[in-house]
């Protein structure tokens, strides 16, 4: 494709240039930001303050480049008022994480965001576990991805880093794979090397499949670069530790911050 014919289809399909492709030649990588936890303090008190949505719109003015947020079965931090708002007034990418299940892929269609992402979702646990296992749920990922990618919403499937996992997202027509990075997170010394190398080895493959290449999960200023530098990703998602280096240094600062990590990466 064109340099020219690149451009025209980003702002015809996004009206900005903020979307790259897999076959697309890139240097920085996108940062898309996670506000649930801005969502789980305030629920804590059960208020309305603070407010995850306004927390959004100032990590975009620091250079986010996305916006992440997981509307989840139990409503436990992100509310459906949190998600409506947030596509109203937010410049950047929305990029809705959800289950599939027939009510969230129903609001999602409704609500159009950017991108969608499945993932698996446990009622008990603290945070995601876990890839998708789309092998063994075929028939159903693939009719919600036909269904959102109908309405114009690119879906990512949320997946270990698995050679099978990955042939199946191709074969359900998703749009990309977001790789999850929690193993590579919690793992040390030459076991944390292993993991990278399971990423990239995923990364090359779906590249090769035409999917593009997101990550996410765990990651942090101390573990991030090794994985921002991985060529074929284009995009992080990042929630937990923006959002704890905010609180102390606030967020515009936390979001700049992970920004120079990751130019520094592609440097
Ligand atoms: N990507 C996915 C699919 C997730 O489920 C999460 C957690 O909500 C994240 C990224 C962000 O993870 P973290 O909060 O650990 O940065």
């Amino acid at each position: 494709m064109s340099f020219v014919l690149f451009v025209v289809r980003n702002i015809v399909e996004h009206g900005t240039l903020s979307r790259q492709t897999a076959e697309e030649p890139q240097t920085m990588i996108r940062l898309g930001i996670n506000v649930d936890h801005v969502a789980t303090v305030r629920q804590a008190r059960g208020i309305d303050v603070p407010d995850p949505v306004e927390a959004a719109l100032l990590a975009e003015k620091a250079g986010a480049d996305g916006i992440t947020v997981h509307l989840r079965e139990d409503r436990r931090h992100i509310q459906e008022r949190d998600v409506k708002l947030l596509r109203q007034r937010a410049r950047s990418k929305v990029n809705l994480e959800m289950a599939v299940t027939p009510a969230m892929v129903k609001f999602a269609a409704k609500l159009r965001p950017d991108d969608a992402c499945f993932v698996p979702e446990k009622r008990q646990e603290l945070t995601t576990e876990g890839g998708l296992n789309v092998v063994a749920h075929k028939k159903k990922i693939m009719d919600a991805v036909a269904r959102l990618e109908n309405r114009g919403i690119h879906v990512a499937l949320f997946i270990d880093a698995v050679a099978a996992q990955i042939e199946c997202a191709k074969e359900v027509g998703a749009h990309a794979i977001e790789i999850h990075t929690g193993t590579y997170c919690n793992a040390t010394g030459t076991r944390r090397e292993k993991e990278r190398r399971a990423i990239i080895a995923a990364a090359q493959l779906a590249h090769r499949f035409g999917l593009e290449v997101h990550g996410g999960h765990g990651l942090n200023y101390e573990n991030v670069m090794p994985i921002a530098n991985i060529p074929e990703m284009v995009e992080l998602n990042i929630g937990h530790s923006i959002i704890a280096r905010a609180v102390i240094v606030g967020i515009e600062q936390a979001v700049r911050e992970m920004k120079q990590l990751l130019a520094r990466a592609r440097g």
